[in-house]
């Protein structure tokens, strides 16, 4: 969804935007106020190639994610970003013919590991998906359900309240924490189901496109709402949406056909002065 279909571009807007640089937004880019001092790796990516059967998804991606950042995933359909974010909490390993090869670094240990807990892993990985997904139960059930299977021992609500506020949902349901999660509208499910990934107080949330099904209102609420989270954990985002990668992200890699990562870089410089033709090709539409 471009600022265009939010119906919030401006003339003024429009007339920046057809200046110099390829996507200019109403928000500085790469900054967001977030400090650039001491970044720490979350998550490292080492010659990764991912096959299902002999189909190749993913070649030799190698990159470093920044801690307490926001990180977009961004390129053509079919280019393996799913496949990529899945690789950091090891949901691939529910596809039976999918192979992933090489490291992904996680707190200092390849996830693929022997002697990793899959369960464990995406409880410090969260995930939020395309279509909010909510159990059918309660909303409270449906924060506190990974602190259940932790056999987590300290305060559930307390969790829950704190969970559903730092998802910007605790004032729209306070009242009515025994009613189901399904009753919620698309974007407070939404946000239902990131206050669920962040209960069990994960450090990266994976998230997948999490607005594309969304009315647009519903959409900047998710954003906002991924700035703030930025304060506390690391987000891997894939977005089609380029105007939304540059208002969001800190930096911005650039997956192209092939499963391929072709740039990677802070997300002014990959909006504003990408090093390959085929990244601004794709940035200004060119393809994809
Ligand atoms: N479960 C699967 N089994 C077999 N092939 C798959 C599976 N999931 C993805 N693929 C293939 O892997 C490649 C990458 O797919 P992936 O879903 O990661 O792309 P994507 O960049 O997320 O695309 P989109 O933007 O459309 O969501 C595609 O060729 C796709 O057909
Ligand atoms: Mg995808």
């Amino acid at each position: 969804m471009s600022n265009t279909e939010t119906g919030t571009e401006t003339e003024a807007e429009t007339e920046r935007q057809t200046s110099d640089s390829l996507i200019t937004t109403d928000v500085e880019t790469g900054s967001n106020g977030r400090a650039t001092a001491s970044e720490r790796t979350a998550v490292a990516a080492r010659d990764v190639d991912v096959y299902y059967g002999d189909e190749q998804a993913i070649d030799g991606v190698s990159m470093e994610i920044p801690e307490k950042r926001v990180v977009a995933l961004i390129g053509p359909s079919g280019c393996g970003k799913s496949t990529f974010l899945r690789c950091i909490n090891r949901m691939n390993d529910m596809i039976d013919v999918c192979r992933v090869e090489g490291d992904i670094e996680f707190g200092g240990k390849n996830v693929y590991d022997g002697d990793v807990d899959p369960v464990a892993l995406r409880r410090k990985i969260g995930m939020v998906f395309q279509e909010p997904n909510p159990f059918p139960k309660s909303i409270r059930d449906n924060v506190a359900y990974g602190l259940k299977i932790q056999k987590f021992d300290g305060d559930v609500d307390a969790r829950v309240e704190e969970s559903l506020k730092s998802a910007a949902l605790w004032d729209e349901v306070n009242d009515k924490l025994d009613s189901s999660g399904l009753d919620l509208s698309g974007g407070q499910q939404q946000r239902l189901c990131i206050a669920r990934a962040i209960a069990p107080d994960p450090e990266v949330i994976l998230m997948d496109e999490p607005t594309s099904a969304l009315d647009p209102i519903a959409a900047s609420k998710i954003e906002d709402l991924i700035d703030d989270l930025a304060e506390e954990y690391t987000v891997i985002i894939v977005t089609h949406n380029m105007q939304q990668a540059a208002r969001i992200s800190d930096r911005t890699a650039v997956f192209l056909t092939g499963g391929q990562l072709v740039e990677y870089d802070d997300t002014t410089t990959i909006f504003e002065d990408p090093e390959h033709d085929r990244v601004e090709d794709y940035i200004t539409g060119k393809f994809g």
